[in-house]
């Protein structure tokens, strides 16, 4: 995929689509959003427009043949609602979106783009997550793809453009990245492969890499990730990449659920829709894409991203329910349900991320269907131990585009995760699961240490109809949050 900025006139582009926005008018009339088009231009086009039955609002394409005098091969005018007024860039974003959805089967498009530069870096990053499509494992049916994206400005905008698209484009790479990863099938990411893919996916960045195989994790006890592992052909991991810049001084951890495909273990799922646990590493695809966004953005804030990694089997040789296991900083666990394995594999990646003391450590993970129940698809859970740094990551979620949600952890829960054999159970009270399960995680958090939990079960993937520039599978949730929340602690 090529993205540039151009600052020919509309008409004078060639491409396959030339995307023009249009907004309600006065009445049941339209009115252009677009720049460089001659009035007798926008006229025509507002009237073929309106002819079949344009209205402008948010999100709604209409395409209409291209009138003489233009080198594109259609118009696509697409109805951006009141933006103009709310300047709300979610709306945008979620147009457009909607907008190069609709046209990825055409190679090239063009998009005449305000040169606000907010509106620059939406309208590149909306376009290129809307034309985002995994075709990786397509065999004999190879589809077409829009592999070619320009953005017009009007020449004074040109310079001030390129440096706004240049953050677009690490922005959507990165989602992009996490939402391939999602969708890449379980056979062909073992944790193995999910590490190998973090180590490419910071490859000549100032990134160090270190990935502890099964005998380290023995050797530094793991427990947790080892015990969710230790059913599965295919060994876990736990991948660590450190970003730190000369001269930074706040600094931040990221870490993600790894687990490459979540059957249960002994405490198996039923059969629907077991396919979709193979997204269980969207926690860990964020962190992998955030730590990749933050490398290239050069930000200033040493980042350190974790990724505890295992594949949850049943096997003769898997945990069982009942089975007490230790985790990295000592506290033992008693295995009530081998489904609730996130919370083990990232106890142990918190009991090492805390050591370094950041100023946050913030865990995003596929932990509960119970979040699901509780805030739908689309609005991630958050959870924390300081209510400061809840608001901050739920700003920076709004701030990035992504629906986020702040819940709490009751005290109350604390005694559902009481075990009489071992230090604490697995699993605690299923009203508010997704709360015990923060109040779980909460436990290898030591006093001081600030701490968010968002639980991503939802938003990470889309088992429903595409919408916006979210594709069907894979979203790529909570890239953007990470770049967010680092973003804003180096500016502090
Ligand atoms: N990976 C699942 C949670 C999940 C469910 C993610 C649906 C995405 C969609 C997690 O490991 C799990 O199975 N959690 C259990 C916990 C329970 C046993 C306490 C759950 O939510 O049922
Ligand atoms: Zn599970
Ligand atoms: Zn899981």
């Amino acid at each position: 995929m090529t993205v540039t900025v151009a600052a020919t006139t509309p008409s004078s582009t060639a491409c396959d689509a030339l995307v023009v926005a249009i907004m309600p008018g006065k009445g049941k009339s339209i009115a252009l959003a677009a720049h460089g088009l001659t009035t007798a231009q926008g006229n025509r086009i507002l009237e073929a427009a309106s002819a079949v039955g344009a209205t402008g609002k948010s999100g709604e394409l209409t395409v209409i043949p291209s009138p003489n005098g233009f080198a594109a091969k259609k118009i696509a005018v697409l109805g951006i609602g009141d933006f103009m007024k709310q300047a709300d860039l979610e709306e945008l974003r979620s147009a457009i979106g909607s907008a190069a959805r609709a046209l990825s089967t055409s190679r090239k498009i063009a998009l005449v783009t305000s040169p606000d530069p907010d509106h620059v870096i939406a309208t590149a990053l909306a376009a290129q997550l809307g034309s985002y499509s995994f075709t990786a494992f397509k065999g004999k049916v190879k589809q077409k793809a829009t592999s070619a994206i320009v953005l017009l400005v009007p020449k004074p905008a040109l310079d001030e453009s390129k440096k706004a698209l240049a953050t677009a484009v690490v922005l959507a790479d990165a989602v992009n990245l996490s939402r391939d990863l999602v969708n890449t099938p379980p056979n062909a990411l073992a944790p193995a492969d999910l590490a190998a893919a973090a180590e490419r996916a910071v490859e000549g960045l100032p990134v160090e890499v270190t990935i502890w195989d099964e005998e380290a994790l023995r050797r530094d006890g793991c427990g947790g990730i080892l015990a969710v592992g230790q059913g599965s052909a295919n060994p876990p991991r736990l991948v660590k990449l450190e970003y730190a810049p000369a001269g930074a001084e706040a600094s931040l951890a990221i870490v993600g659920k790894g687990i490459t495909f979540d059957t249960g273990g002994i405490s198996i799922k039923p059969a629907a829709n077991m396919d979709e646990m193979k997204g269980d590493m969207g926690g860990a695809a964020a962190v992998i894409g955030a730590m990749q966004a933050i490398a290239k953005l050069g930000l200033n804030i040493k980042v350190t991203g974790w990724v505890p990694t295992a594949e949850n089997m049943p096997s003769g040789t898997a945990q069982r329910p009942g089975d007490v296991i230790t985790m990295f900083d000592g506290t033992t666990v008693e295995v009530l349900n081998t489904d609730a394995e996130g919370r083990l594999v990232l106890a142990d990646a918190l009991g090492m991320a805390v050591l370094d003391k950041p100023d946050l450590v913030i865990d995003a993970a596929t932990l509960t269907g119970a979040q699901r129940v509780a805030l739908g698809s689309r609005t991630a859970g958050v959870m924390a131990n300081d209510d400061n740094s809840r608001a901050l990551v739920c700003a920076a979620a709004e701030q990035a585009g992504e629906a986020a949600w702040p819940m709490p952890l009751p005290e109350y829960l604390r005694a559902s995760i009481d075990s009489p054999t071992a230090d604490i159970a697995n699993i605690g009270d299923p009203r508010g699961g997704m709360l015990s399960a923060g109040i779980f995680l909460r436990e290898f958090i030591p006093a001081g240490q600030a701490w968010v939990h968002i639980d991503i079960a939802g938003p990470s993937f889309n088992d429903k109809a595409p919408y916006g520039y979210t594709p069907k599978g894979g979203t790529g949730s909570t890239v953007r949050t990470f770049v967010q929340v680092a973003s804003t602690l180096a500016a502090e």
